[in-house]
């Protein structure tokens, strides 16, 4: 049992207690960010002549080598120390004796954690970010091969009008464009460093914390101390910004389901991303999509929990906040996971064209289109719409679609048909119609992809 503490306690901390209140199971996934941290520290600390130049050396050399026989796996980061700032200072203090000693001046573990989870998120949103451009340049390649791709639209999962593959790929590229506007923001309202702030009320030490913020590449240095070492703000934002990424995946991972079953067959997901079953030799699942669609719920769980945790909390520190780690850890792995492996399983799924477009014809999806084309010959739109119901009414009764019964049919049902209605509901009419921005139109669609283009690079 290493810790940075005991001068006033009398008696040993009872075993359970210490199992309790440790974190360095955990906290050794900032063991980087801590040394990073420390770093900056005493060069600021030298610099401002609280340290000689000597001292620095001993320190950074020591804070290197610790470094070094970690990554090596000559030193092993294990539970006899409370957590990891503790097993870096006794390491350091073994390794060079009194200067190491030095290495906590003017710094509390308060600031130094809030410093090491910053750096550490930080460097997650950075990587996150990456992670969701390249789903984002996968989705744009499927979009410029499929904008002629014709399929039904949905609302309420029942046929609603046709649009494309382009266009239905689009609405997904939106909102991970926008996921990742999100975790911009946060990185740049995140973006200011916490040390120097001591436990909650600064230090006496002359330190400059401009400088300390500076090297370690912060916007600047947090402006009130208290706030500095109780803020999790910013953990809050990420695990609500990856919960909204999570809710994306998931809406997209229950649309390659329905697409990828025996029924739809619109889509076939990849042998390497499909499971078999046990018991029934048949079975391709999309497990993978099942289980990103699953393992949401863990991530909202998450945003739920620190939400929790935070409410009570009295400033400046308190212990709750150490439980801010577990579950942002877990949440940052899952959602890096997921996104990996949709972009994968994107990149390598079939779109069974011809039964998207079949599909497309059935369902009565230019039923609209019908309507318009009454009101571009005279009709009003109230009428045209009873009309046309009626119409498929007769079409369900004989199981055609509008474009399939003659023209005298058609004339029976009204007069106001002509030969050319049969070009004005086509499915390539339908769409190609649709030309303001945003709509599925081929001409709208080149326009939004040389947009969406720009923007990715
Ligand atoms: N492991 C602690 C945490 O994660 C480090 C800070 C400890 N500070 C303290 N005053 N006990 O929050």
């Amino acid at each position: 049992m290493a810790q940075l503490w005991g001068g006033r306690f009398t008696k040993e901390t009872d075993k359970l207690v210490y199992n309790f209140n440790a974190s360095i199971s955990f906290d050794q996934k900032f063991f980087h960010e801590d040394i990073e941290g420390s770093r900056a520290h005493v060069e600021m600390l030298a610099r401002q002549g609280i340290l000689t130049a000597e001292e620095k050396r001993q320190i950074t050399d020591g804070l290197d080598s610790i470094l070094r026989d970690v990554e090596t796996g000559a030193l092993e980061i294990t539970d006899e120390y409370e957590d990891i700032h503790s097993f870096v200072e006794a390491n350091l203090i073994e390794r060079i004796g009194d200067a190491g000693k030095k290495l906590h001046t003017g710094r509390s573990r308060n600031d130094q954690v809030a410093l090491d989870m910053k750096l550490y998120t930080r460097n997650e949103v950075v990587e996150i970010n990456n992670l969701l451009k390249r789903l984002l340049e996968t989705i744009l390649a499927i979009m410029e091969e499929n904008i002629e791709t014709y399929m039904p639209g949905f609302t309420h999962l029942q046929k609603a009008q046709p649009i494309t593959l382009a266009h239905h790929m689009g609405a997904y590229f939106e909102m991970f464009k926008r996921d990742r506007q999100r975790l911009d923001d946060i990185y740049n309202r995140m973006n200011y460093c916490p040390l120097g702030s001591g436990a909650l009320a600064g230090t006496t030490y002359p330190l400059d914390r401009e400088y300390t913020a500076q090297l370690l590449e912060f916007k600047g240095a947090t402006l009130n101390s208290m706030d500095s070492v109780a803020d999790r703000d910013y953990v809050i934002e990420l695990l609500s910004a990856l919960s909204t990424i999570m809710m994306h995946l998931s809406r997209f991972s229950e649309e390659i389901i329905i697409w990828n079953s025996n029924e739809y067959r619109f889509v076939e997901i990849d042998d390497a991303y499909s499971t078999g079953s046990s018991i029934m030799p048949q079975k391709k699942n999309p497990d993978i999509a099942e289980l990103v669609r699953g393992k949401t719920g863990r991530v909202y769980g998450a945003l739920v929990s620190i939400l929790t945790t935070m409410k009570g909390i009295p400033l400046a520190y308190n212990k709750d906040m150490q439980e801010d780690k577990e579950l942002t850890f877990d949440a940052i792995d899952t959602v890096k996971g997921c996104v990996a492996l949709f972009t994968g399983m994107l990149q390598t799924m079939k779109f069974n064209k011809e039964i998207m477009r079949t599909s497309a014809m059935k369902g009565f999806t230019n039923a609209t289109d019908a309507a318009d084309y009454l009101v571009n010959h005279g009709v009003t739109f109230r009428d045209a719409h009873g009309i046309i119901g009626r119409l498929v009414l007769y079409c369900i009764e004989k199981d055609k679609a509008i474009d399939e019964l003659s023209l005298e049919e058609l004339k029976a049902i009204s007069p106001v048909f002509e030969e050319d209605v049969y070009d004005a509901v086509s499915l390539e009419t339908c769409v190609n119609k649709r030309t303001t921005i945003g709509a599925p139109g081929p001409e709208a669609m080149r326009e939004v992809i040389h947009i969406n283009k720009e923007y990715l690079s």
